[in-house]
Protein backbone atom coordinates (compact mmCIF):
# COMPACT_ATOMS: atom_id res chain seq x y z
CA UNK A 1 0.00 0.00 0.00
CA UNK A 2 1.63 3.36 -0.95
CA UNK A 3 1.24 6.11 0.93
CA UNK A 4 0.68 10.13 -0.79
CA UNK A 5 0.20 12.95 1.83
CA UNK A 6 -2.56 15.77 1.29
CA UNK A 7 -0.86 19.06 2.44
CA UNK A 8 -4.09 21.41 2.27
CA UNK A 9 -3.71 22.29 5.43
CA UNK A 10 -0.19 23.67 5.06
CA UNK A 11 -2.17 26.49 3.25
CA UNK A 12 -4.85 26.71 5.85
CA UNK A 13 -2.54 27.74 8.38
CA UNK A 14 -0.49 29.80 5.73
CA UNK A 15 -3.86 31.52 4.74
CA UNK A 16 -5.31 31.82 8.57
CA UNK A 17 -3.23 35.02 8.81
CA UNK A 18 -3.17 35.92 5.01
CA UNK A 19 0.87 35.21 5.22
CA UNK A 20 3.14 33.58 3.70
CA UNK A 21 4.27 31.31 5.65
CA UNK A 22 3.98 27.98 5.76
CA UNK A 23 4.64 27.59 2.27
CA UNK A 24 3.19 24.20 0.70
CA UNK A 25 5.52 22.76 -1.59
CA UNK A 26 8.49 23.07 1.87
CA UNK A 27 6.08 20.66 3.49
CA UNK A 28 5.63 18.42 -0.42
CA UNK A 29 9.52 18.74 -0.76
CA UNK A 30 9.61 18.11 2.77
CA UNK A 31 7.32 15.05 3.10
CA UNK A 32 9.17 13.62 -0.49
CA UNK A 33 12.61 13.59 1.62
CA UNK A 34 10.87 11.35 3.88
CA UNK A 35 9.63 9.28 1.95
CA UNK A 36 5.63 9.50 0.66
CA UNK A 37 4.74 8.20 -2.74
CA UNK A 38 2.91 11.14 -3.69
CA UNK A 39 1.30 14.72 -2.60
CA UNK A 40 -2.18 15.79 -3.00
CA UNK A 41 -4.08 18.58 -3.25
CA UNK A 42 -7.37 19.83 -3.39
CA UNK A 43 -8.14 23.11 -5.69
CA UNK A 44 -11.20 24.28 -4.30
CA UNK A 45 -13.59 26.59 -6.14
CA UNK A 46 -13.64 29.12 -3.50
CA UNK A 47 -9.67 28.84 -3.15
CA UNK A 48 -9.89 28.34 0.99
CA UNK A 49 -6.17 26.71 1.37
CA UNK A 50 -4.88 25.40 -2.24
CA UNK A 51 -4.43 28.17 -4.68
CA UNK A 52 -3.26 27.86 -8.04
CA UNK A 53 0.50 29.32 -7.55
CA UNK A 54 0.51 26.25 -5.27
CA UNK A 55 -0.31 23.91 -7.89
CA UNK A 56 1.25 25.20 -10.17
CA UNK A 57 4.65 25.11 -8.11
CA UNK A 58 4.56 21.70 -7.15
CA UNK A 59 3.70 20.58 -10.75
CA UNK A 60 7.15 22.16 -11.36
CA UNK A 61 9.07 21.27 -8.15
CA UNK A 62 7.82 17.96 -6.99
CA UNK A 63 9.57 14.60 -7.98
CA UNK A 64 6.93 11.67 -6.83
CA UNK A 65 3.16 12.00 -8.14
CA UNK A 66 0.82 14.81 -8.04
CA UNK A 67 -2.77 14.05 -7.66
CA UNK A 68 -5.17 16.55 -8.22
CA UNK A 69 -8.35 16.70 -6.01
CA UNK A 70 -10.91 18.41 -7.93
CA UNK A 71 -14.46 19.28 -8.57
CA UNK A 72 -15.68 18.37 -12.34
CA UNK A 73 -16.43 21.75 -12.69
CA UNK A 74 -15.23 23.86 -16.33
CA UNK A 75 -13.10 26.36 -14.61
CA UNK A 76 -10.86 23.58 -12.46
CA UNK A 77 -10.70 21.16 -15.66
CA UNK A 78 -9.04 24.02 -17.47
CA UNK A 79 -6.41 24.34 -15.27
CA UNK A 80 -5.80 20.69 -14.04
CA UNK A 81 -5.21 19.95 -18.44
CA UNK A 82 -2.92 23.49 -18.36
CA UNK A 83 -1.08 21.90 -15.45
CA UNK A 84 -1.02 18.23 -16.10
CA UNK A 85 -0.92 16.45 -12.59
CA UNK A 86 -0.53 12.37 -13.01
CA UNK A 87 -4.03 12.10 -11.25
CA UNK A 88 -7.12 13.94 -11.05
CA UNK A 89 -9.07 12.82 -8.59
CA UNK A 90 -12.59 14.05 -9.15
CA UNK A 91 -14.85 14.79 -5.54
CA UNK A 92 -17.95 16.46 -4.83
CA UNK A 93 -17.61 20.04 -3.12
CA UNK A 94 -20.00 21.85 -1.42
CA UNK A 95 -19.22 25.53 -0.04
CA UNK A 96 -20.53 25.54 3.03
CA UNK A 97 -19.08 21.85 3.71
CA UNK A 98 -15.88 22.17 6.42
CA UNK A 99 -14.30 19.21 4.26
CA UNK A 100 -15.63 16.77 1.22
CA UNK A 101 -18.82 15.36 3.55
CA UNK A 102 -18.88 11.77 0.71
CA UNK A 103 -17.86 10.34 -2.52
CA UNK A 104 -19.52 11.45 -6.14
CA UNK A 105 -22.56 10.24 -7.54
CA UNK A 106 -21.54 8.85 -10.47
CA UNK A 107 -25.27 7.56 -11.89
CA UNK A 108 -26.50 11.10 -11.43
CA UNK A 109 -23.80 12.71 -13.65
CA UNK A 110 -23.13 10.02 -16.37
CA UNK A 111 -22.72 12.48 -19.08
CA UNK A 112 -20.35 15.43 -17.04
CA UNK A 113 -18.26 12.42 -15.41
CA UNK A 114 -17.46 11.01 -19.29
CA UNK A 115 -16.71 14.48 -20.63
CA UNK A 116 -14.94 15.28 -18.11
CA UNK A 117 -12.53 11.97 -18.09
CA UNK A 118 -12.40 12.20 -21.59
CA UNK A 119 -11.13 15.88 -21.93
CA UNK A 120 -8.42 14.94 -18.68
CA UNK A 121 -7.29 11.34 -20.38
CA UNK A 122 -6.86 13.15 -23.58
CA UNK A 123 -4.46 15.72 -21.65
CA UNK A 124 -2.57 12.72 -20.52
CA UNK A 125 -3.82 12.85 -16.92
CA UNK A 126 -5.19 9.62 -15.12
CA UNK A 127 -8.86 10.07 -13.40
CA UNK A 128 -10.05 8.70 -10.19
CA UNK A 129 -13.76 9.22 -8.95
CA UNK A 130 -13.93 9.49 -5.25
CA UNK A 131 -16.90 7.31 -4.10
CA UNK A 132 -18.56 5.34 -1.65
CA UNK A 133 -17.61 2.39 -1.64
CA UNK A 134 -21.12 0.83 -3.39
CA UNK A 135 -21.29 -2.00 -6.34
CA UNK A 136 -23.15 0.37 -8.68
CA UNK A 137 -20.77 3.17 -8.12
CA UNK A 138 -17.92 1.14 -8.87
CA UNK A 139 -19.72 -0.09 -12.19
CA UNK A 140 -20.41 3.10 -13.78
CA UNK A 141 -17.23 4.13 -13.06
CA UNK A 142 -15.67 1.39 -15.15
CA UNK A 143 -18.48 2.09 -17.78
CA UNK A 144 -17.48 5.55 -17.62
CA UNK A 145 -13.55 4.50 -18.21
CA UNK A 146 -11.87 5.76 -14.93
CA UNK A 147 -8.63 4.58 -14.28
CA UNK A 148 -8.96 4.49 -10.50
CA UNK A 149 -11.60 5.14 -7.97
CA UNK A 150 -10.70 6.03 -4.63
CA UNK A 151 -13.12 4.82 -2.05
CA UNK A 152 -14.28 7.23 0.74
CA UNK A 153 -13.41 5.94 4.20
CA UNK A 154 -15.39 8.27 6.09
CA UNK A 155 -17.63 5.68 7.46
CA UNK A 156 -15.03 3.44 8.70
CA UNK A 157 -13.00 6.26 10.35
CA UNK A 158 -16.14 7.95 12.40
CA UNK A 159 -17.66 4.34 13.19
CA UNK A 160 -18.78 4.49 16.55
CA UNK A 161 -18.85 0.95 17.32
CA UNK A 162 -16.53 -1.40 16.59
CA UNK A 163 -19.15 -3.64 15.15
CA UNK A 164 -19.89 -0.71 12.96
CA UNK A 165 -16.02 -0.16 12.25
CA UNK A 166 -15.98 -3.57 11.27
CA UNK A 167 -19.35 -4.09 9.15
CA UNK A 168 -17.69 -0.82 7.13
CA UNK A 169 -14.85 -2.83 6.31
CA UNK A 170 -16.27 -5.89 5.27
CA UNK A 171 -18.05 -3.29 3.06
CA UNK A 172 -15.05 -1.91 1.50
CA UNK A 173 -13.42 -5.18 0.65
CA UNK A 174 -16.07 -6.33 -1.24
CA UNK A 175 -16.16 -2.94 -3.10
CA UNK A 176 -11.83 -3.24 -3.46
CA UNK A 177 -12.23 -6.93 -4.86
CA UNK A 178 -15.42 -5.77 -7.28
CA UNK A 179 -13.37 -3.13 -8.86
CA UNK A 180 -10.07 -4.98 -9.13
CA UNK A 181 -11.93 -7.72 -11.26
CA UNK A 182 -13.04 -4.73 -13.29
CA UNK A 183 -9.81 -3.55 -14.04
CA UNK A 184 -9.89 -0.43 -11.80
CA UNK A 185 -7.14 1.05 -9.72
CA UNK A 186 -7.78 1.37 -5.78
CA UNK A 187 -7.48 4.49 -3.49
CA UNK A 188 -8.78 4.92 -0.75
CA UNK A 189 -8.76 8.20 1.83
CA UNK A 190 -10.92 10.46 4.13
CA UNK A 191 -10.50 9.99 8.03
CA UNK A 192 -7.65 7.85 7.94
CA UNK A 193 -5.26 8.45 11.19
CA UNK A 194 -2.66 6.57 13.53
CA UNK A 195 -5.16 4.44 15.24
CA UNK A 196 -7.33 3.33 12.63
CA UNK A 197 -4.88 2.49 9.53
CA UNK A 198 -3.62 -0.29 11.67
CA UNK A 199 -6.72 -2.26 10.72
CA UNK A 200 -7.29 -0.69 7.59
CA UNK A 201 -3.90 -1.95 6.19
CA UNK A 202 -4.70 -5.41 6.47
CA UNK A 203 -6.97 -4.81 3.65
CA UNK A 204 -5.58 -6.27 0.45
CA UNK A 205 -5.64 -4.74 -3.11
CA UNK A 206 -5.65 -0.96 -2.31
CA UNK A 207 -3.02 0.90 -4.60
CA UNK A 208 -2.95 3.66 -2.39
CA UNK A 209 -3.93 5.69 1.07
CA UNK A 210 -4.18 9.22 0.84
CA UNK A 211 -4.11 10.66 4.38
CA UNK A 212 -3.99 14.51 5.30
CA UNK A 213 -5.30 15.79 8.60
CA UNK A 214 -4.21 13.15 10.99
CA UNK A 215 -0.47 13.59 9.31
CA UNK A 216 -0.32 17.54 9.27
CA UNK A 217 -1.95 17.64 13.09
CA UNK A 218 1.01 15.44 14.52
CA UNK A 219 3.85 17.63 12.46
CA UNK A 220 2.96 20.80 14.79
CA UNK A 221 4.20 18.83 17.28
CA UNK A 222 6.72 16.04 16.24
CA UNK A 223 7.86 18.04 12.99
CA UNK A 224 6.93 16.57 9.48
CA UNK A 225 9.82 14.54 8.60
CA UNK A 226 8.61 12.15 11.95
CA UNK A 227 4.95 12.48 11.28
CA UNK A 228 5.28 11.06 7.92
CA UNK A 229 7.76 8.19 8.40
CA UNK A 230 5.41 7.50 11.82
CA UNK A 231 2.68 6.73 9.57
CA UNK A 232 4.66 5.34 6.87
CA UNK A 233 5.74 2.47 9.44
CA UNK A 234 2.33 2.14 10.37
CA UNK A 235 1.20 1.55 6.83
CA UNK A 236 4.14 -0.67 6.17
CA UNK A 237 5.28 0.76 3.13
N1 LIG B 1 -9.25 11.82 -0.08
C1 LIG B 1 -10.13 12.79 -0.44
C2 LIG B 1 -10.88 12.62 -1.73
C3 LIG B 1 -10.33 13.93 0.35
O1 LIG B 1 -11.21 14.88 -0.03
C4 LIG B 1 -9.58 14.07 1.54
C5 LIG B 1 -9.75 15.30 2.37
O2 LIG B 1 -9.22 16.39 1.72
C6 LIG B 1 -8.66 13.05 1.87
C7 LIG B 1 -8.54 11.93 1.05
C8 LIG B 1 -7.82 13.13 3.10
O3 LIG B 1 -8.63 13.13 4.23
P1 LIG B 1 -8.03 13.45 5.64
O4 LIG B 1 -7.54 14.86 5.62
O5 LIG B 1 -9.17 13.23 6.57
O6 LIG B 1 -6.89 12.47 5.86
Amino acid sequence: MKFSLNIDHVATLRNARGESQPEPITAALLAEQAGVDGIVVHLREDRRHINERDVRLLRELISTKLDLEMAATKEIIQIACDVGPELATIVPEKRKELTTEGGINVLDQIELLKDTTNRLQDANIEVSFFIEPDIHQIDASAEIGADFIEIHTGVFANAESEEERFDELERIRGAVNHARKLGLGVNAGHGLNYQNIKIFRELEGIDEVSIGQAVIAQAVFVGLKEAVQEMMRLIGS
